[in-house]
């Protein structure tokens, strides 16, 4: 039986060719039905522990799809005020949770016109913005460092690297925290993890309480940040609930997780065909009409292959470098086999694809922007936005 989380089972019955026909390529097309498989699943949890999961958008920003979102998840988690303003008015009976390094004097009074819970990230911007939001009636809380990585992956993704920037670590935390300025939080936020199991954060809880656990007893409630791969297959969701458990019954706080991968895992595609083939001595190469380092950057930085729909089976054994037509030696999206070799025109349907795509897609090279669809749950193809030469313009000089 195929995993019923194999990131192509939306094709199982009808092809991506049957369903795409005739759509101009590349276009993301966002899947409404798996975003409704993953939220039923983030509900569970929220249903058997009383925890509250907020959907972060800097993973996922495409708000159409909010609504679809909006039964399975207590709220938003913003990056600034752009995030937090889309957030509150997508989806303005829902919690706006917003964190950011650092915040601009001349941005936080309209922040706070969006949020309900703030984060800080030092000491200083605490004792600098703190009290306004405190007055405002904010629920205010101050990130933490719990300095221990539990990542494999390049430092890049590990808050809890040498010379971090993000989260106080408990030795400024002892040494610049006084009464006073405990006294405006109401909850702690951590987040440390990328792409893992809950085995990971089980081991990340226990150096949380051995190092902010008194300070956590006397606050309302604790943030496990995002980087929980929850709808994952092989995710142990039992562990997760019995962390939250532990939370509630060791600290008695509210639990919040602010997962973006952890919801809309596998629910989106980039389509694309290919635009030319031809070989490098023995090396088959593909060029296609999306880029790696254009629309789906992540897979050149972080770095990853995404699954290729009909690549890579039992039966495929010829190998394809398959990039994309800028001018970049590393926009290739990977390595695939194939079963049969590729033509012009054949389709490379990309699963995995709405994470970290369309709210990272630039315009390098002048490389269009693929339109956006959503892919509805009885099969149809709705179109959201689309793009063209003005959109690469617009963002370089001035506006006529
Ligand atoms: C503070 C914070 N919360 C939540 C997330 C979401 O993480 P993910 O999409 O990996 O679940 C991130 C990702 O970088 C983050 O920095």
């Amino acid at each position: 039986m195929r995993d019923l989380r194999d990131p192509f089972i939306r094709f199982k019955d009808k092809t991506p060719e049957e369903m795409f026909k005739g759509v101009k390529t590349p276009f993301f097309a966002m899947d409404e039905k798996r975003l409704i498989e993953n939220g039923k699943i983030i509900k569970g949890i929220q249903d058997r522990t009383g925890c509250k999961i907020l959907l972060a958008l800097k993973c996922f920003s495409n708000y159409d799809l909010f609504q679809t979102l909006s039964p399975f998840i207590a709220g938003t988690e913003a990056s600034g005020l752009f995030e937090a303003r889309l957030g509150k008015e997508e989806l303005p009976n829902k919690e706006v949770h917003v964190f950011s390094g650092a915040y601009r004097d001349d941005e936080f009074d309209e922040i706070l016109q969006y949020a309900d819970h703030i984060v800080f990230n030092s000491i200083n911007q605490l004792r600098k913005f703190g009290p306004k939001a405190k007055l405002l009636g904010k629920k205010i809380g101050v990130r933490i460092n719990p300095e221990y990585s539990t990542q494999k992956g390049p430092d890049i993704y590990d808050p809890c690297s040498k010379k971090s920037r993000l989260g106080i670590t408990i030795d400024s935390f002892e040494k610049e925290m006084n009464d006073e300025l405990f006294s405006l939080l109401s909850g702690i936020h951590f987040h440390t993890l990328c792409q893992q199991n809950s085995d990971d954060l089980e081991k990340t809880l226990y150096v949380v309480n051995d190092k902010f656990g008194k300070y956590l007893r006397k606050l309302k409630w604790v943030n496990f940040g995002g980087g929980h791969h929850i709808v994952r297959s092989d995710y142990d969701i039992n562990r997760l609930e019995n962390c939250i458990k532990y939370a509630k019954d060791n600290w008695n706080t509210e639990v919040y997780l602010e997962p973006g991968e952890g919801i809309v895992l596998n629910a989106g595609y980039l389509v694309s065909k290919v635009l030319d083939t031809f070989k490098n001595h023995d090396d088959y190469i593909a060029i296609s009409d999306s880029s790696a380092a254009c629309h789906m950057p992540d897979v050149i930085e972080m770095p990853y292959l995404p699954p290729l729909y009909m690549a890579d089976l039992d039966d495929c054994n010829i190998e394809y470098r398959i990039g994309g037509p800028t001018c970049l030696s590393g926009d290739v999206t990977g390595d695939y086999k194939f079963s049969k070799e590729l033509n012009v025109g054949d389709y490379l349907i990309f699963g995995d694809m709405a994470l970290y795509t369309t709210v990272k897609t630039n315009t390098f090279n002048g490389m269009p922007l693929p339109d956006i669809y959503i892919l509805h749950s009885d099969d149809t193809l709705e179109k959201l936005t689309n793009f063209g030469y003005m959109d690469f313009k617009y963002r370089l000089g001035k506006t006529k």
